[in-house]
């Protein structure tokens, strides 16, 4: 594994959401309510809309465009329009910082 320096957990409220660039790829880091983080793509399954539009509750991320709802632990879509599930990827947290596994 190579753990890759995404954000200070700090940088993220709870049920809320940032937009992380790796190498020409676009991903979310996500903070639950639980203080829990998740990574994943940063692309609605749908069209191509950027889920750091849209609203976290609990661990769930709703995209901005046409509601579709999506679990962030496993990225298994829980509402559609969209209808295949988002790729999810290994999220630690080390010493403030979160930390993801692409
Ligand atoms: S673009 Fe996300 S649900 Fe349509």
């Amino acid at each position: 594994m190579t753990w890759i320096n995404a954000c200070a957990t700090e940088d993220i409220a709870p049920e809320d959401v940032i937009r992380f660039d790796h190498e020409g790829r676009t991903y979310v880091v996500i903070r639950d309510h639980e203080d829990a983080f998740y990574c994943t793509d940063g692309l609605c399954t749908h069209e191509d809309v950027h889920l750091c539009d849209g609203m976290v509750v609990e661990a769930t991320i709703e995209c901005p465009k046409h509601s579709s709802i999506f679990d962030c632990r496993t990225g298994e879509v829980e509402t559609p329009p969209a209808c295949e599930n988002l790729r999810t990827y290994p999220t630690r947290v080390a010493g403030g910082r979160v930390e993801i596994d692409l």
